[in-house]
């Protein structure tokens, strides 16, 4: 019986404690990713206070480093780094980190209609080994695609005086009519899997435009290439140590103190001073409020009042990407001595993009096989076995029988992770840009909305996630 009351009185004091008026900060900062601390940081250094509350154990969100028993690292998130994403470049370098070329050295191969073929890509005429007109349609295509993309307004591309046809139809529907040669055409559905980890289907042609549009920097014009480009594009150069130590150093810099960490953010109130931002194990009040993570991920959020109908609408129609990595581990990096760089495309199998994953010194080999889109979505719900099974017959296809018996895996599914449910982006279909577009970027009543998603260049990168939080910290500073 005192047992019972005992237990009783602590439980009262217990919910006491926590009806107590929470911790006041400035800037209440949701979501612990590139976008968020990078705001987090720009705030703090402007004096106010910061608190970041991620879901997670750790910080990074999307980019995530997995440690292997031999010492080293692979990226199961967000990995390569390329020319005209400034602000990651730049952000880089402040943090001490190095950076080097992606393994490019050797042939590219091309698996295409059951059949294996090499090609180089070092000299300036190199073409994938295909017909001569499906390269000519491939060729007049991507010029078509620039040129389109080059008049688009990387801020506002739903001002385009034909953004509602293009937003009216899918990049499928497009390329259906600009490629009608199947050669041609599976080349684009490759690139377009990988870069998207969604079908051509899936997006509408504006905001494929609008990604390719993204895909450069205040003076140099986004293209297609530079998306799908090693040398010179978004596959440049990787992170030594690998990519999450952006957001480790970032975090160090702020200070743990100021990120609250497995804290999931659940409800996000109006008050007198601001908002009550109340998460799993924590409440704070804030004069303002970042959302710094995905449109359908800040839709998991409630808040009160409900949010304008134009920026919720926009979150209910922008589906994450379906996208996984499966990274294969062997003693060497063998393909280099067969004279492969490690890049294949194809038209078949689970896997339908590789990259050389090793580390920069070349220690032991690391084959990274892209899962996504339609590939991914069959995949969800299999056993890594089953999914080890599928990678294993792709790699030896492309790379030959020394590919079969990897020492180890990392493999990742984006879409089966509670606090991300996709990658490497939220995309839009058709429709969306033009009715909602402007609720990606527009604050309102003292909360903000960062994330890569929001980002006027490389929309759907880590340099976008960054320039987000940049923007993000300047609108709080230019509202309080
Ligand atoms: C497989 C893969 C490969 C990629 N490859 C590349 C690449 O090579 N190069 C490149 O530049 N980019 C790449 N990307 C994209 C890149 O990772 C993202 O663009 C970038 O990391 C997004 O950062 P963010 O801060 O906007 O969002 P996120 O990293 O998603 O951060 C959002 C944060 O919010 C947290 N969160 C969610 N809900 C809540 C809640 N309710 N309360 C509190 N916190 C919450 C999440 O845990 C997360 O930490 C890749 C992504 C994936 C998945
Ligand atoms: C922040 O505060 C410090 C110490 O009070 C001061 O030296 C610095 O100038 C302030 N910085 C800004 C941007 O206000
Ligand atoms: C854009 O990118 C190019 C190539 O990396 C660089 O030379 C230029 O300085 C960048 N422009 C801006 C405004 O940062
Ligand atoms: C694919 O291969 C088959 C025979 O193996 C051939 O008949 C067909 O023309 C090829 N298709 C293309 C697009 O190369
Ligand atoms: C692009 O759009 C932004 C946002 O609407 C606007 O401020 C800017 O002036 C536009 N740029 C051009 C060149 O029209």
């Amino acid at each position: 019986m005192h047992l019972l009351l005992l237990w009783a009185v602590a439980g009262l004091l217990r919910s006491t404690l926590a009806c107590t008026a929470p911790e006041a900060v400035d800037v209440a900062i949701v979501g612990g990713g590139l976008a968020g601390l990078s705001a987090a940081v720009q705030l703090a250094a402007a004096n106010k206070s910061v608190m970041v509350i991620e879901a997670r154990d750790r910080v990074g969100g999307r980019v995530l480093n997995v440690e292997l028993p031999n010492g080293g690292i692979i990226e199961a998130g967000a990995e390569f780094i390329g020319p005209t994403q400034d602000r990651v470049i730049s952000l880089a370098a402040e943090l001490g980190l190095g950076t080097f070329a992606t393994y490019n050295t050797g042939e590219n191969v091309l698996w295409h209609n059951g059949t294996r073929l090499t090609y180089s890509t070092a000299g300036p005429d190199v073409a994938p080994p295909i017909d001569t007109l499906s390269l000519i349609q491939l060729a007049t295509a991507l010029a078509e695609l620039n040129s389109m993309a080059l008049e688009i307004n990387a801020s506002a591309p739903w001002t385009h005086p034909r953004a509602v046809e293009w937003d009216s139809m899918t990049f499928g529907s497009w390329l259906d009519n600009a490629t009608p040669l199947q050669s041609a055409r599976f080349l684009f559905d490759v690139a377009t899997t990988s870069i998207f980890a969604a079908e051509p289907r899936d997006l509408s042609l504006l905001y494929t435009l609008a990604y390719i549009a993204a895909a450069g920097n205040e003076t140099t014009p986004g293209t297609f290439e530079r998306l799908t480009a090693t040398a010179g594009g978004a596959q440049d150069r990787r992170v030594t140590g690998g990519t999450q130590l952006l957001a480790v150093r970032l975090a160090e810099r702020l200070g743990m103190e100021h990120i609250s960490l497995s804290t999931p953010v659940r409800h996000i109130k109006r008050i007198d001073e601001g908002y009550k931002v109340t998460a799993d194990g924590l409440a704070l009040r804030a004069k303002q409020v970042v959302i710094a993570m995905s449109p359908p991920l800040a839709a998991r959020i409630d808040y009160e009042p409900i949010l304008p109908a134009i920026r919720d609408q926009l979150t209910q129609r922008l589906p994450m990407g379906s996208m996984g990595k499966a990274v294969a581990l062997y003693d060497t990096p063998f393909w280099r001595d067969d004279g492969l760089n490690g890049q294949a495309a194809s038209d078949t199998g689970i896997v339908r993009s590789t990259f050389d994953s090793s580390p920069e010194d070349g220690s032991y080999g690391a084959m990274l096989g892209f899962i996504a889109a339609d590939q991914m979505r069959k995949f969800d719900a299999k056993s890594e076995d089953e999914i080890k099974a599928e990678v294993v017959k792709d790699f030896v296809n492309y790379f030959g029988p020394k590919a079969a018996s990897p020492t180890s895996w990392v493999i990742q599914r984006w879409d089966n992770e509670k606090f991300s449910r996709g990658g490497p982006v939220a995309f839009a279909p058709p429709g969306v840009l033009t009715q909602h577009g402007p609720a990606l970027q527009q604050g309102f009543e003292g909360i903000h909305f960062a994330g890569t998603e929001s980002a006027p260049y490389w929309i759907g990168y880590m340099d976008g996630a960054i320039r987000s939080g940049e923007r993000v910290a300047k609108e709080v500073l230019e509202t309080s």
